[in-house]
C-alpha cells in the first residue's frame, strides 16, 4: 500500500514539472495568439459543432477574427497552430520532411496500413511519390488511361434512368476507374463486392480508432482485413504472371517490377489502398459538386454544354474523346477550377513541426501539430472577390490556389482527377438534361458533401447532330 502511494506521489509529482516545465517554456517561446480550450477537449468539440453547419469556415472565421491569420487552438487531442496565410502554407509544404512532417489521425493511419504512401516518410517517400507521379502523368493518361475514362464513365451514364443519387454513382465510376488504373480490372461483381468493403473501411476515418467503444471502428478494421486478402491474392497471382513473362500496363505492374528487386506483398496491398482511398472520395465528390454548383448557375451551365456539344459535333456518334477534345476545354477547366475552390474537397493538411519554427515573429514548438488550411485561403476576400460565389468565370485569370497541395505531397492524381472530372461532365452534359429531386445541402464535417447524396431527375436527351 505504502509502495502504492509512494509511485502515485511521484508519477503525479512528475507529470506536474512537466506541465510547469512545459508551460514555462511556452511563455517563452511567443506562441502563435489563440486559445488552447479545455484540459484535454481544447476546442475539439467547437470545432466539429462549427463543420456541421452550412457556413464553410466558421470555426477559422471567427478566430482569424480576433486573433489573426496564423493562432494557436488545440483539437484532437493536441496542441494545433491553424495557418490561414498563404505565403505561410506555401511554407510548410515546401518543407515537408526538413521542418514538417506529415501526420494523419490514428484513426486514419492504422486503417490505412503502415506502407502507405500517405504516411512513408524520407528517401522512400520520395521513390515511391515519383513513382506515383510517373503513373498518373499526362501522357499516361493520354495514351493510356484516357479511352478507359471515356468508356467506363459512358458505360455508367448508359444505366442511368428517371432518378440516382449522383453521390452514389459517381463513388461507382470513380472506384472502377481506379480499379482499372491500378490493376486493369472491368467492373464486375467482384469489384462491386469490394467497393462495399472498402465503402465500411472509409466509414471508420472518423470515428473514434478504439475497437472496444465503436462498432464503426470494428467494422472498418474487418472489412479493412478482408480487402488486404483479396488484393493479397491478386497481387500473388499477378506475381507470377509477371514473373512468366505476362505483363498487363497499369500500376501494379510498375510496383511489382520497380527497380531494387521490388516490393513484397504486404507492402504493395498497403499501396494500392492507399491510392484506392486517395482518388475516390475526392474525384467522387468533386463530380457530384460541379454538377450541383452549376445547377445552380445555369450561365455556367449553358455555356458549359456549348463548349461540349461543340466537341460532339465534330465527332462521329459514340466516338471517345481524345486527348486533343480534353486540351480544348477552356471553359471546363475553369469549372473545375472553381468547383475545387469552393468545395475545397481537402480542407487543409496536417503536419507535425520537427524542430522549434520561427514564422512570422511566432515560434512554432517542435512536437506541435500544424493546419495549413486550404479552405480558408481559397475563401477569403482578400484573395478572391466575392470569395463564395460559386463564379467559373473568375478563373481567366490565375491566383493563389492549391487543392492539390504543393511540395513534396503534390498530390499525383492532379491531372488525372481533372480528365475524369471532364470527361464526366461531356458525357453528362452531352447525354442528359437534370432536375434537383429534392433540395439538398453542403456540409463539410466529416468530409464536404450532400446531407442527401445529391438526388436528381435525369432525362435523356436525343442528340442532334449539327
Ligand atoms: C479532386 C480530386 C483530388 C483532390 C482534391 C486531391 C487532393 C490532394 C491533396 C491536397 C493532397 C496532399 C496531401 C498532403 O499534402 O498531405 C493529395 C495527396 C495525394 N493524392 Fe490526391 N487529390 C485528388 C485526387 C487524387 C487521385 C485521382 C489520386 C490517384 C492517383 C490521388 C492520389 C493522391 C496520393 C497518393 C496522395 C498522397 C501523396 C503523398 O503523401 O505523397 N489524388 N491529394
Amino acid at each position: 500500500m505504502a509502495l502504492l502511494f509512494y509511485l502515485l506521489f511521484w508519477v503525479s509529482f512528475s507529470a506536474l514539472i512537466f506541465i510547469i516545465h512545459r508551460t514555462s517554456r511556452y511563455r517563452r517561446l511567443r506562441l502563435p495568439p489563440g486559445n488552447l480550450g479545455l484540459p484535454f477537449l481544447g476546442e475539439t468539440l467547437q470545432l466539429i459543432s462549427a463543420y456541421k453547419t452550412e457556413n464553410p469556415e466558421p470555426f477559422i472565421d471567427e478566430r482569424v477574427s480576433r486573433f489573426g491569420s496564423l493562432f494557436t487552438t488545440h483539437v484532437f487531442g493536441e496542441p494545433t497552430v491553424f495557418s490561414v496565410d498563404p505565403e505561410t502554407n506555401r511554407f510548410i509544404l515546401q518543407n515537408e520532411g526538413k521542418l514538417f512532417e506529415s501526420s494523419y489521425p490514428s484513426s486514419i493511419s492504422n486503417l490505412l496500413g503502415k506502407h502507405s504512401l500517405l504516411l512513408m516518410k524520407g528517401s522512400l517517400h520520395k521513390k515511391m511519390h515519383s513513382l506515383t507521379m510517373s503513373f498518373a502523368n499526362s501522357s499516361i493518361i493520354r495514351d493510356h488511361l484516357l479511352v478507359d475514362i471515356d468508356r467506363l464513365v459512358r458505360l455508367n451514364l448508359d444505366s442511368w434512368t428517371d432518378r440516382v443519387f449522383l453521390m452514389e454513382e459517381a463513388k461507382k465510376i470513380t472506384f472502377e476507374l481506379t480499379m482499372k488504373q491500378l490493376m486493369s480490372f472491368d467492373p464486375g461483381e467482384w469489384t462491386e463486392g469490394l467497393r462495399k468493403e472498402y465503402l465500411l473501411v472509409i466509414e471508420g476515418f472518423f470515428t473514434v480508432p478504439l475497437p472496444i467503444f465503436s462498432t464503426t471502428y470494428r467494422r472498418a478494421i474487418k472489412a479493412r482485413t478482408k480487402v488486404a486478402e483479396a488484393l493479397s491474392l491478386i497481387v500473388r497471382q499477378r506475381r507470377r504472371e509477371s514473373e512468366a513473362g505476362e505483363r498487363k500496363n497499369d500500376m501494379l505492374e510498375a510496383l511489382l517490377s520497380a527497380d531494387d528487386g521490388g516490393f513484397s506483398d504486404e507492402e504493395i496491398v498497403d499501396f494500392l489502398v492507399a491510392l484506392l482511398v486517395a482518388g475516390y472520395e475526392t474525384t467522387s465528390t468533386i463530380m457530384t459538386l460541379a454538377v450541383k454548383f452549376l445547377t445552380e448557375t445555369p450561365l455556367a451551365l449553358a455555356q458549359l454544354k456549348e463548349e461540349h456539344e461543340g466537341i460532339r459535333a465534330k465527332k462521329s456518334e459514340g466516338e471517345a474523346l481524345k486527348w486533343s477534345d480534353y486540351k480544348s476545354m477552356p471553359f471546363t477547366q475553369c469549372v473545375v477550377n472553381e468547383t475545387l475552390r469552393v468545395a475545397n474537397i481537402i480542407s487543409g493538411v496536417f503536419r507535425r513541426a520537427m524542430t522549434d519554427i520561427n514564422i512570422k515573429g511566432y515560434t512554432i514548438p517542435k512536437g506541435w501539430k500544424v493546419f495549413a488550411s486550404f479552405r480558408a485561403v481559397h475563401l477569403d476576400h482578400d484573395h478572391f472577390k466575392d470569395a463564395r460565389t460559386f463564379n467559373p468565370w473568375r478563373w481567366q485569370t490565375a491566383n493563389v490556389f492549391t487543392p492539390f497541395g504543393g511540395g513534396p505531397r503534390l498530390c499525383p492524381g492532379y491531372e488525372l482527377a481533372r480528365v475524369e472530372l471532364s470527361v464526366f461532365l461531356h458525357h453528362l452534359v452531352t447525354s442528359f438534361s437534370w432536375t434537383p429531386a429534392e433540395e439538398d445541402k453542403l456540409v463539410f464535417f466529416p468530409t464536404t458533401r450532400t446531407r442527401k447524396r445529391y438526388p436528381i431527375n435525369v432525362h435523356r436527351r436525343n442528340h442532334v447532330k449539327s
